[in-house]
């Protein structure tokens, strides 16, 4: 056996010292005091020698979070304290009366309460020993769940050892929530839709799916955050649950912020009512607020009932689902030749709105649903305002009804459809399809694009259906067809004139614009920037090989076949040099005069009045600046709108300069 060197075990174990106290930083406090760099070099000199010594390997090393082997089944884990759930209310008179019935036990004693948020998400346990983390499982029935440590590893902001715990606090029970940010999750669920890979219906199944999953490597790839809002620790004497609150955070818990002490119902009720008005701002899901009697003597003195402690209730809000008649499917076709099956619905009523459609994405979401046209559907609005079906009313299915089946043709073209071996998505393999010609020219006048002003849907159906254009090189000889258009219904002189000088005004987008604008599959607005950084111009990217476009960083071997296609097209190579005798930007500016943002990166956060995120972005762009997507010491601007969230937080621990949209004005003026 090799022996290992004192100087080895105590850099070890400085180094998971070190780690754990960053990955609190970044992931409890949002207050990182290091850059990712040298957090990961960190961790790579912690792996080396954790593989060098793998005597010095241990359960609670920061190198535990990437996962480990794959398990066949779960192990039962038996609840020290039975998993309750709670009891739900919908109405303000509900709560007047849980209100009621605590004061009526408790008697000459008023009972102050803590509201808190209902995050919608998926209940876990986690057993501390000794201050470190020893197993985590699920609610399972309530008694017994399933052993997920290993899972529950990988997630970041749980602590692998507590803080500083004193001898109360070294064998503890901690309760809370597993949930993904809404961000996160559409940002996953675009990754897996662009990889063809079954999509997730919401956050919460998300996380729930994600946690039951045998490979904890997989999990590590997922974005799971927790929250926890229960202490159980045999050996102290626990006073309250705001207390309890304060206690798990010092252990380095994660802990929400958003909770009151209300000392009576009405405050209950307010703080309930002003969650209702504001969850859209919070970036993860809920879905109503839990009222707990504060002190522990109370909670003991109400006891349970059944399966629900008596001293907390859920107080839910209205729902966002409601039940609809699915007419029929309709196959749309995209600019790649996607076909997309979107739901046509009965007109129904939810969360503010008339949902008439919704976005079913592809045959296996339908056949995981087990559709049939008829079918009584739940339509569900999460935060993100698309609707989704989330589930069907088997008993209200009509007699006869078979599933639904998708046709073997393209719906506006009639080629074959072609489904490539694992993927989920079906495609029309023509790209002369009139749909997807409509839909690449709608994506090359589009804002961020080429930015074509009065070149919408309608427009371009017309041109298209006129025959005047089939790809984007033609807008730059509409022109020629100047006097027929004028002569058409609706158009006349004025309106001809301002969308021909809005394709003029157009030659001027920067290169890395025309490259988003032309569609190629993969390739969005950063990775067009990314890949004019290094290919300067047109031609290099023509003669470029799928090594030399791997050779870049953030570029990989699906974007590089995508690019690679599509400049190895005959029409494509036509389209290129015709839109450079319309004299087209083909080419970075390398001359570029200085704007007056040069140098300066910003960061974007909250709403703004005048811009939206994507014009404030160009702006910041056009003027010479830099957008960067998260806070850190390369940024030097965060420009802040309304209800900004965490980024200005972070952003004034690191003591960024903040401006609101005045000074932004001026800065650019
Ligand atoms: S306390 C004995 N607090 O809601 C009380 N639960 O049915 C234990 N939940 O299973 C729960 N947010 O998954 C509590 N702030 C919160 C919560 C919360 C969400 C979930 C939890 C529980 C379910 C209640």
């Amino acid at each position: 056996m090799t022996s290992i060197p004192d100087k080895a075990v105590a850099r070890v174990e400085k180094l998971r010292k070190e780690l754990h106290e960053h990955d609190y930083r970044y992931y409890v406090l949002a207050d990182p005091s290091i850059s990712d760099a040298e957090y990961d070099k960190l961790m790579r000199e912690l792996q080396a020698l954790e593989a060098r010594y793998p005597a010095l390997q241990s359960p609670d090393s920061p190198t535990q979070r990437v996962g480990g082997a794959p398990t066949k089944t779960f192990a039962t884990v038996t609840h020290s304290v039975p998993m309750l759930s709670l009891a739900n209310s919908y109405s303000e008179e509900e709560i007047r009366e849980f209100d009621r019935r605590v004061r009526s036990i408790l008697g000459k004693e008023a009972p102050r309460y803590v509201a808190e948020l209902k995050f919608d998400g998926v209940a876990i346990s986690l057993k501390y020993r000794d201050g470190v983390f020893v197993q985590g499982a699920t609610r399972g029935d309530g008694m017994q769940g399933d052993d997920i440590t290993t899972n529950l590893k990988t997630i970041r902001s749980l602590p692998l050892r507590l803080r500083k715990p004193d001898a109360r606090f070294r064998d503890i029970e901690v309760r809370g929530e597993a949930f993904m940010h809404k961000e996160d999750f559409a940002a996953m669920n675009r990754q897996r839709e662009i990889a063809g890979e079954k999509l997730f219906i919401n956050p919460r199944n998300s996380t729930a799916g994600t946690l039951k999953l045998q490979d904890s490597r997989v999990v590590a790839t997922r974005p799971i955050k927790m929250f926890s809002y229960q202490l159980i620790a045999p050996n102290a004497k626990l006073e309250s649950h705001s207390k309890n609150v304060e206690i798990l955070r010092s252990l380095g818990l994660p802990v929400s912020k958003q909770w009151r002490l209300c000392r009576t119902i009405d405050e209950v009720i307010e703080f309930w009512k002003e969650w209702e008005a504001k969850r859209d701002s919070l970036p993860f899901d809920i879905d109503g607020t839990v009222i707990k009697v504060d002190s522990r003597a109370h909670q003991e003195k109400l006891g349970s009932i059944a399966k629900s402690p008596r001293w907390a209730i859920a107080f839910k809000f209205a729902s966002r689902k409601a039940e609809t008649v699915l007419n029929d499917i309709i196959l749309q076709v995209g600019r790649v030749g996607t076909i997309t099956p979107v739901a046509d619905l009965q007109p129904v009523f939810v969360g503010g709105t008339t949902v008439s459609r919704a976005s079913l994405y592809n045959m296996d979401y339908i056949n995981d649903l087990g559709l049939c046209v008829g079918d009584t559907v739940i339509v569900e609005k999460g935060g993100d305002v698309i609707p989704k079906i989330t589930g069907i009313i088997a008993e209200k299915r009509p007699k006869g009804a078979t599933p639904y089946k998708m046709s073997s043709k393209c719906p506006v073209c009639g080629t074959p459809i072609f489904k490539p071996e694992g993927e989920v998505n079906v495609y029309c393999e023509n790209s002369e399809c009139p749909a997807q010609v409509k839909g690449r020219i709608e994506h090359f006048a589009m804002r961020g694009a080429m930015d074509i002003e009065g070149l919408g849907e309608a427009v371009v159906e017309q041109l298209v259906g006129l025959g005047w254009v089939k790809n984007c090189a033609d807008l730059y000889s509409l022109h020629d067809h100047r006097d027929e258009m004028i002569e058409l219904e609706r158009w006349g002189k004025k309106s001809t004139s301002n969308l021909l000088e809005a394709i003029e005004q157009s030659k001027t987008r920067p290169y890395h614009r025309v490259l988003y604008a032309l569609g190629i599959r993969h390739v969005g607005q950063g990775v067009a920037q990314l890949l004019v950084e290094h290919f300067t111009s047109i031609d290099q990217l023509l003669a470029a090989t799928e090594e030399d476009l791997q050779s870049v960083s953030g570029i990989g071997p699906q974007i590089a076949e995508s690019v690679v296609t599509f400049f190895k097209e005959k029409h494509n190579k036509n389209i290129v040099q015709r839109l450079r005798a319309a004299e087209l930007l083909l080419e970075a500016q390398t001359s570029k005069k200085k704007g007056k943002l040069t140098g300066l990166t910003f960061v974007l956060t909250g709403t703004l009045a005048s811009y939206t995120r994507e014009q404030a972005k160009l702006l910041i762009e056009e003027n010479g600046g830099k957008v960067a997507s998260g806070v850190s010491k390369n940024v030097q601007y965060v420009l802040a709108g309304e209800d900004a969230g965490s980024k200005l937080d972070k952003a004034k621990k690191l003591k960024l300069a903040v401006v609101d949209e005045d000074e932004f004005k001026k800065m650019i003026s």
